[in-house]
């Protein structure tokens, strides 16, 4: 089948793929693509399973609609894009309609690639960023639809190839971009041969930004993270990402650390009651309940900060600490006494107000950091 040709490289010509994608293209009532919000994270699942994921035109009208919406909607901090099924990421562009179309002088053959190309540009200047996570099959228009959006997280499932050289096509969705960029002449070595990358390949040639283990993937999805008002939109950008992505190593912490305060997160992880939220809420109750406060403010704060700005703050913070106890009394307990027993003050969580917090934050005036 169509799987297989694209799998094992017998696919020789357009011909071919038109013979072949019929008997998996009449059963589906599902919808070709999904978009979604899970939280603030803008989702958009490629839903063709049976045919590897293959974009069509119809996806593609769905896709750069939500894409643009999502891209100005101030409740949107980031877009994933995902495969369904086990099997591909999307194994590129649902040719056998344009070539068809391309017999008979339909339009098709016009619109498919004008209004992908728009798309994969719409990817490509995305101003929010955008993850792609290719799990699987990625050709192709599913390198279109990927390998132009700031990251690209690859895993061992992943193959990658820009086959088009053996349909009489050429690497298109941005071919000509991206491929003459990867180191020496990769670039044209798969564009000329469709080699497949697989699995780190696919990072090491610069193709991915990143690589999760596959079964490692769900857990970067599970992104209740975004539902946290403790995001409220300002944590923007690289922060959001680095976030989910080390969530992808310790998939609880996104669940359980997803919470506007302190207190909320606490009481996550003793909801949770797993192994790993016990270890995490004995780590929290031996710290600083004004650090602990300072911290998540200071972190959500300085995610929508340059690092200047960042340093200013933390500048301000270290003189709160010098005007305050704990600083003193967690020194004595872990480095002077040693007796690992820090007395804060305040002792509990409860006690530390907003307002103290704020105070930390306030301008030094002259003595400001300058920078
Ligand atoms: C795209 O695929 C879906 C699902 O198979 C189908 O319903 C739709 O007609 C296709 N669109 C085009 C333009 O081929
Ligand atoms: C988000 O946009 C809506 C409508 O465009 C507006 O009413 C709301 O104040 C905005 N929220 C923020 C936090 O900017």
């Amino acid at each position: 089948g169509f799987e297989e040709c694209w799998l094992s490289g017998r696919l020789l010509d357009p011909q071919h793929l038109v013979v072949l994608l019929p008997h998996y293209l009449d059963d589906h009532a599902e919808p070709e693509v999904l978009l979604e919000k899970v939280g603030r994270a803008g989702v958009i699942t490629m839903n063709r399973p049976k045919v590897l994921n293959a974009l069509n035109l119809t996806m593609i009208r769905q896709i750069y609609p939500q894409l643009k919406k999502w891209e100005s909607d101030n409740e949107t901090d980031i877009v994933i894009i995902k495969g369904a099924g086990d099997k591909a990421f999307c194994a590129g562009g649902d040719i056998r309609a344009v070539t068809e179309a391309g017999k008979v002088g339909d339009s098709l053959a016009q619109d498919f690639f004008r209004e992908e190309y728009i798309l994969n540009n719409a990817i490509g200047s995305y101003r929010k960023p955008y993850i792609a996570l290719i799990d699987g099959i990625t050709m192709g228009g599913g390198v279109g639809l990927s390998v132009h959006g700031r990251f690209r997280v690859a895993t061992e499932k992943t193959l990658f190839a820009m086959p088009e050289t053996a349909i009489g096509l050429f690497p298109d969705v941005g071919g000509g971009y991206f491929l003459p960029r990867l180191q020496g002449k990769l670039g044209l070595f798969l564009a000329l041969t469709g080699f497949r990358l697989k699995g780190r390949d696919v990072q090491r040639a610069g193709v991915a930004t990143h690589f999760v283990e596959s079964k490692k993937v769900p857990c970067a999805l599970s992104v209740q993270l975004f539902t946290s008002d403790a995001l409220q939109g300002r944590m923007k950008g690289r922060g959001v990402v680095e976030v989910l992505l080390f969530s992808v190593s310790c998939p609880n912490s996104v669940r359980l650390f997803s919470a506007s305060s302190v207190e909320g997160i606490v009481k996550n992880l003793k909801t949770d009651g797993s192994e790993f939220a016990k270890k995490q809420t004995e780590t929290l109750s031996k710290m600083s309940p004004t650090s602990l406060k300072i911290t998540l403010k200071q972190l959500q704060a300085g995610a929508s900060l340059s690092l200047q700005d960042v340093l200013v703050m933390e500048y301000r913070l270290s003189q709160a600490c010098m005007r305050g106890y704990d600083f003193y009394e967690g020194v004595r307990a872990v480095l002077v006494d040693k007796d690992q027993n820090p007395k804060w003050n305040p002792s509990t969580l409860e006690e530390v107000s907003d307002q103290m917090v704020e105070q930390c934050f306030s301008s030094l005036g002259e003595k400001d950091l300058t920078l």
